[in-house]
């Protein structure tokens, strides 16, 4: 069987993770390819509200497989928080959750690097999640890191001399900090770890695809954070589009079946970086009003504006998207009029491909089409549309070339429809 790729084609925060759990039931295995805790996943279902970081989110439903592949960087400390709040609420995670031994750990110095080098960079900081992530991976690729399967052999003196390498490096700023206090629920966090099935993840999803297993792989953050296609350099530290799953599980790109592309029917960010639709007006903040646009992870509120048909159409390109899916257009019920960038206007010259720098001198270039101005966060089936809605939607497909095969009305897994 194939390898369907859920991933995020805006900055992030489009609603992967609700998209996930809805279609959880149609596969055996779920499988997180990249990212760490930087992610901030949400599922509403029953009245209950969850939070996901590190741990993939098809973890609620009964009899699946999560898999944590080796492309994902773990925090030990904060792991153990998030499976034991889940645990609290009644959610058994031992028999259902999978680690790669090849994923890489962050270590508590990892997240004062972070800290440090945000510091140290002033106005020009990349807005980071604060969570470790850039340090883990630059030792990830500079081979010194730290992996899961580590922890059984030597571990000590290994941990000991990347702290060593890392203490240097932090004498280089002037940043004060309390190891220790930080090293306490860190090493608490490893001995829970290590009570989960540690697996060479990479075996395990092939010999179940090849027995027939569907997979579906969960992305984090979204293709205009990706390392080598984002918003260099704001951006994060991971390859977030879909040939990430390849190098994140251990699977070829032969495997790769449908590739889901989530957006929402506007546009957020959060930190740093160009964004070219940005509204810093009334409409910017009735989006974050509506929208409830406020970060996961860290609270931060999130920068809001018009949907961007020229990153759009870059991402669905970059991952090959064969199904769209667009979350979040309740919050344009109340719009009298909704505005589509389609090109960017730089210098005078008129162009729908995204350019090296979108960090100035980018005027975009809006259609305007009428809102739908009808609660449509009640709706069951697609024949129940507004016309205008119904029209937004073919402009959308007609730009972007993929159908939208899902549309999601509102936070719960009940507001989904599937066309
Ligand atoms: P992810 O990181 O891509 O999984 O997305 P987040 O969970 O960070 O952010 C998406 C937010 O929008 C969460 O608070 C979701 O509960 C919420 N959400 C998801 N889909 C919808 C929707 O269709 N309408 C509304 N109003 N909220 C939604
Ligand atoms: P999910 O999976 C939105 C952003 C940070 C910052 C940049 C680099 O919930 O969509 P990092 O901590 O990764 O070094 O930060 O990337 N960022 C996200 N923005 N959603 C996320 O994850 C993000 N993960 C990182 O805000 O601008
Ligand atoms: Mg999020």
């Amino acid at each position: 069987m194939k390898v369907d790729v859920i991933l995020g084609l805006q900055w992030g925060d489009e609603g992967k993770g609700k998209v996930v759990d809805v279609l959880t039931p149609n596969y055996e295995i779920v499988a997180r390819f990249q990212g760490g805790p930087n992610a901030g996943h949400t599922l509403e279902f029953e009245g209950e509200k969850y939070i996901l970081k590190s741990i993939p989110s098809g973890i609620f439903q009964e009899g699946k497989m999560n898999i944590i592949g080796n492309g994902v960087v773990i925090d030990p400390a904060l792991f153990r928080q998030e499976a034991e709040a889940l645990e609290e609420t009644g959610h058994t995670l031992t028999d259902r959750l999978y680690i790669s031994k090849k994923a890489h750990l962050i270590l508590p110095t990892h997240r004062l690097l972070d800290a440090a080098s945000e510091k140290s960079m002033g106005d020009s900081k990349i807005g980071t999640t604060g969570r470790g992530i850039g340090p883990a991976y630059t030792d990830k690729v500079s081979r010194n890191g730290l992996r899961v399967g580590d922890l059984f052999h030597n571990f000590e003196e290994k941990y000991q001399k990347a702290v060593s390498r890392h203490k240097e490096m932090l004498s280089q700023y002037h940043f004060e900090y309390d190891l220790e206090a930080l090293e306490k629920p860190w090493f608490e966090g490893i001995e829970k770890l290590k009570t989960f099935h540690i697996i060479e993840s990479e075996h395990f999803i092939n010999k179940h695809l090849a027995s027939g297993a569907r997979v579906l792989a969960e992305g984090a953050q979204g293709s205009m954070l990706d390392i080598d296609f984002g918003s260099y350099p704001f951006v994060t530290s991971s390859n977030t589009i879909c040939a990430g799953a390849c190098i994140g599980l251990g699977i070829a790109p032969r495997s790769i079946g449908d590739v889901y592309g989530i957006f929402k029917a506007y546009c957020t960010r959060v930190g740093s970086g160009p964004f070219p639709t940005e509204l810093l007006d009334n409409d910017g903040q009735l989006l974050r009003d509506n929208g409830k646009e406020y970060g996961s992870v860290t609270g931060r509120p999130r920068r809001c504006g018009w949907i961007d048909l020229v990153a759009l159409r870059y991402t669905v390109m970059l991952n090959g998207v064969t199904k769209l899916v667009m979350m979040k257009s309740d919050v344009l019920d109340t719009f009298e009029t909704i505005k589509v960038c389609v090109s960017y206007n730089i210098n005078g010259e008129v162009t729908e491909d995204l350019p090296f720098d979108i960090s100035e001198g980018i005027e975009p270039v809006f259609v305007d089409l009428p809102g739908w101005k009808t609660n449509m966060s009640r709706m069951q089936s697609e024949d129940e549309f507004p016309e205008e809605f119904n029209n937004y939607l073919s402009f959308l497909e007609e730009e972007l070339g993929v159908p939208i095969a899902i549309v999601s009305l509102g936070a719960d897994r009940t507001q989904t429809i599937i066309r």
